[in-house]
């Protein structure tokens, strides 16, 4: 039995979601077709929301109707938000997060289904709730009045609008917006495989979306932004990264948003994108961030030569939008909800049981002795 460790390199389905292809040096990545940095340029994240649901770029009345679909499935059901203001507020919001979509799960009567048609519903419904669930538990544990939802506003800046209680400006919600674009997919991350085994069990998709939050939280995936955000703290200052740095590699520790298990040695193409928003974003606010995320880059890369990852620069974004730290990870599945339930349903209608092999290491064929000769 030949072990790959982490599954590293290991091909386990085939999908058409999204494409991750190294060419000369370079990375592509594109959401059914469609390259990342147009979508990034040209998109809105309900247009590639309804893109990895459906497969297509919808037409302006598909794009209309899908828009006020979601809009309609922003509130929470009053048992939702009861939940919320019964968790402990030092809860991590990303567990407040799963908790209410499990709970979600116990009010839908069908749950069990797993059909084209009633999935997509599931689909719209948790995409419009997410940012709702997030934003609404935010306020509840800082013991301020919730802010409904808006349906003047689009996704993103509606988001905003519920977490801040006022609106944004239009280049908060840009940025938001293309935050949520750039977080939507990406192929068999570690939160998607696990909503995909999920899923090839026939389980129910909050079962699923479960195992993804649940997963996504590990600071070796999404909950690697807000120990960047913590880095940054510490650092406080663009000349200290260097120091910073080296000392942290010396001690054999990881620098969080750095290194990709299939990105190595190329630039995430999610990094070019945010690495720019970043810098729009500080120079705007005046904020220091950008700049003391650009000195340990370099940093890093002259003494580990290791590149950004799609969690580094999405810290000083999230910090200059006024985004608590342990939001982060949040904000991360507030984008991602869209792929994994198109991965969810990919599933379902193609499926085989994932059930891999493990190789056997520990002691073989002992004899049984009993208690009492113990
Ligand atoms: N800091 C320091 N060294 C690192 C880092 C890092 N962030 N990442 C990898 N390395 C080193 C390892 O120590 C190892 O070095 P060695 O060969 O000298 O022992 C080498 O690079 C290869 O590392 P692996 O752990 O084998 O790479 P793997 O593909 O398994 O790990 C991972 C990928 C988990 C993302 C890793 O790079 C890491 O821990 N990064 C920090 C956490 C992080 O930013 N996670 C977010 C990833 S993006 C996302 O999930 C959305």
């Amino acid at each position: 039995m030949d072990v790959k460790d982490g599954l590293k390199d290991v091909v386990a389905t085939e999908t058409s979601i999204s494409r991750i292809e190294l060419v000369d040096g370079k990375a592509i990545l594109e959401y059914r077709g469609y390259d990342i940095h147009e979508l990034a340029q040209n998109s809105t994240y309900e247009e590639v929301a309804y893109l990895l649901l459906f497969g297509e770029l919808p037409s302006k009345s598909e794009l209309e109707l899908f828009t006020e679909e979601l809009k309609e499935r922003r509130e929470l059901p009053p048992q939702v938000v009861g939940l919320l203001t019964h968790l402990s507020p030092f809860s991590h919001p990303m567990v407040a997060l799963r908790t209410a979509v499990s709970y979600l799960g116990t009010m839908d009567r069908n749950i069990a289904y797993t059909s084209h048609e009633i999935s997509i519903e599931k689909a719209k419904n948790l995409i419009a709730k997410f940012p709702t669930i997030v934003a609404y538990f935010h306020r509840i544990r800082m013991g301020e009045k919730l802010v409904h939802p808006n349906d003047d506003l689009g996704h993103a800046a509606n988001f905003l609008y519920m977490l801040h209680g006022e609106e944004p400006t239009e280049t908060m919600v840009r940025a938001m917006d293309l935050d949520f674009i750039l977080h939507a997919d990406h192929e068999l991350n570690a939160s998607t495989f696990a909503a995909r085994v999920a899923a090839s069990t026939l389980a129910d998709m909050y079962a699923c979306v479960v195992a993804a939050t649940g997963t996504l939280i590990g600071p070796l995936h999404g909950g690697a932004s807000q120990r960047v955000m913590e880095m940054l703290r510490e650092v406080a200052l663009p000349w200290r990264a260097e120091k910073y740095v080296q000392e942290k590699l010396e001690r054999g520790e990881r620098i969080m948003g750095f290194g990709h298990r299939v990105y190595r040695n190329v630039m995430d193409p999610r990094t070019i994108e945010l690495k720019k928003l970043a810098k729009k974003l500080s120079e705007e606010k005046d904020s220091k961030w950008y700049e003391i995320s650009e000195a340990i880059e370099e940093a890093v890369r002259k003494h580990k030569n290791l590149l950004p990852n799609v969690d580094f620069y999405s810290a000083s974004v999230y910090a200059n939008l006024g985004i608590p730290d342990d939001l982060f990870v949040n904000i991360f599945a507030i984008g991602r909800i869209s792929g994994w339930t198109a991965h969810i349903i990919e599933q379902y209608e193609n499926n085989s049981l994932i059930r891999p092999r493990a190789k056997y290491v520990g002691p073989k064929s002992r004899k049984y002795v009993p208690l009492s000769e113990r």
